[in-house]
């Protein structure tokens, strides 16, 4: 009887450590399917944000708008702030435009930011940085697009006395100036808050960790029974 009870110790030791050891398997494997999805949908905004600035840049350009306070909430990084705002308020995702030479310095790359920018002037071929990171407090996923410049963006950011007169007044300490066609401008960068996503995943599987695991001490516990029984009538009959 002794011996069984260890045996039946043993048994539910080695259950617990192989459903736990599936658990935390399984958690793995979903964090990772979580951060490559919410990586997919950020290259996707990134870049949906990145045609439409190229798209005003463009339209501005051949229509031969005016650079003006008018028409300034069509410029591409005022109509992407904006854009951006009306979008993480849907969504939670945070959307920005950054540069180390930026024109407004709400535009100011942080930490993670800078190295993004310093690996896309390192290598002109890199066409995505992402990682994890912490905003506030909050673990976040962070993805980030260069951004260059093209013929059109040329009249806003080209030589300090060639932008539109009101940039030179609404910008006095403008850093955004003097650039060639085919240099890095900045980047756009997108934050995804994934603690909440994360912990429910979490939760989830610590649930289906506490059911499969009584369940499967119900059941070795009852095979254990029924052996004993067995063996019990089988001594009886053997001694009688
Ligand atoms: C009509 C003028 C205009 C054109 C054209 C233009 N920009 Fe800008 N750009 C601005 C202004 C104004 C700001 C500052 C916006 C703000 O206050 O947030 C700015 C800011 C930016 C920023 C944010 C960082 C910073 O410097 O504050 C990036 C990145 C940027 N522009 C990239 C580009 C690119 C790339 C193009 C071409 C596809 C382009 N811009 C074309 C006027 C322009």
């Amino acid at each position: 009887m002794k011996k069984n009870f260890k045996l039946y110790g043993i048994i539910i030791f080695v259950v617990a450590i192989v459903i736990l050891s599936i658990s935390v398997t399984n958690f793995q494997k979903q964090s990772t399917m979580l951060r490559d999805e919410v990586f997919d949908k950020c290259k996707m905004i990134a870049l949906e944000l990145k045609h439409t600035r190229e798209y005003l840049a463009e339209t501005m350009a051949i229509a031969n708008m005016e650079h003006n306070e008018a028409t300034r909430l069509l410029m591409p990084a005022i109509a992407g702030n904006e854009i951006g705002k009306k979008f993480y308020n849907a969504t939670g995702y945070r959307l920005r435009q950054v540069s180390s030479k930026y024109r407004n310095p709400k535009n100011r790359p942080d930490i993670f930011e800078e190295k993004a920018l310093a690996e896309f002037e390192n290598d002109k071929n890199l066409t995505e940085y992402k990682g994890v990171d912490e905003i506030e407090s909050k673990k976040v996923l962070r993805y980030l697009i260069p951004l260059h410049i093209e013929e059109a963006c040329l009249k806003c950011h080209s030589a300090k006395e060639a932008v539109p007169g009101f940039i030179q007044e609404e910008y006095p300490e403008d850093n955004a100036t003097d650039y060639t066609f085919g240099d890095l401008r900045g980047a756009i960068s997108v934050a995804v808050p994934i603690d909440r996503a994360e912990a429910e995943i979490k939760g989830n599987l610590i649930h289906m960790t506490i059911v499969t695991t009584v369940g499967m001490v119900f059941l070795v516990t009852f095979v254990f029974i029924a052996m004993n029984i067995t063996i019990k009538r089988k001594e009886e009959k053997a001694s009688s």
